[in-house]
């Protein structure tokens, strides 16, 4: 499970608690909220993608499907969070958290004393998170209700914002991502995990479904400020890439 890439890891803080609090149930708005001065929003890269998440029953049929032995992350769940490196007392961005796979085990990786932010667009997951969040006694869990361009967290609330399977449903990934890293403190690390796209190789309903290749994901990523840190390499049908919010006056 090497780490590829860049030897320029950043110090992991032990502790990490942020004491900006995100904003809550962000306000819908701004159609043009990447558009500042006259320029043009970003366009949608891939309209309606998430438009079967809002349909009735959806928080049930979604638990089913992210929480099954078919998805790869689920099986390889345990692995994935502890490469994620996380240390007691850190703030995690659990961005799309969906119906919550990831936010509970996140939350016990930070411990009582960290936080986790689980943000999504849909309304019904994260109530579904709160609840399970709730039962497992998880009082670092937040919920954060996030618009499609920008996360609703507060500026260098996080120490990782952590995002599976998820990016290929982001809409306005430049938008987006400027927002994710505007979240992280700096030196801060974004952790990307999703599904590989390879012509030839992956199968036909994910060539449709996933629009771009790990290379592009990463050219957008790099384009909205991030560096890229590395690779893991122990999920065959997802890519583990690690970025950071480098710091001010770093010099790649
Ligand atoms: C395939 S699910 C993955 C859920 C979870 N991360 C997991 O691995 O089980 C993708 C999630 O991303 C969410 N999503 C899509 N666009 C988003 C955005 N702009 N901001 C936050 N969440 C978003 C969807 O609502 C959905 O819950």
């Amino acid at each position: 499970m090497g780490c590829a890439g860049s030897s320029a890891r950043p110090e992991v803080p032990a502790t990490g608690r942020q004491s900006a609090t995100p904003s809550i149930g962000a306000t819908a708005a701004s159609e043009a909220a990447s558009a500042t001065d006259g320029a043009v929003p970003e366009q949608s890269v891939r309209p309606g993608v998430n438009a079967k998440y809002f349909e009735p029953g959806a928080a049930r049929t979604w638990t089913e499907v992210f929480e099954g032995e078919s998805r790869e992350v689920f099986r390889h769940r345990d692995a994935i969070v502890a490469a994620l490196g996380l240390a007691r007392g850190m703030a995690v961005g659990d961005i799309g958290a969906g119906t919550g796979l990831f936010t509970v085990p996140l939350a016990r990786a930070v411990g009582p004393e960290g936080q986790v932010y689980a943000v999504d667009i849909v309304p019904a997951f994260l109530e579904r998170v709160a609840m399970r969040a709730q039962k497992a006694g998880a009082t670092q869990v937040t919920t954060v209700l996030g618009e499609e361009r920008r996360t609703g967290l507060s500026p260098a609330s996080l120490d990782l914002a952590f995002l599976c399977n998820v990016y290929h449903h982001i809409e306005y990934p430049h938008s987006y991502m400027t927002s994710v890293l505007e979240a992280l403190r700096p030196g801060g690390r974004l952790v990307v995990v999703d599904f590989e796209r390879i012509e030839g190789v992956t199968k036909k309903s994910m060539l449709l479904h996933v629009r771009a290749p790990k290379e592009t994901v990463i050219e957008e990523i790099l384009g909205a400020g991030f560096e890229l840190l590395g690779e893991e390499d122990f999920l065959k049908q997802n890519y583990f890439l690690t970025f950071w919010r480098p710091p001010e006056g770093h010099k790649p």
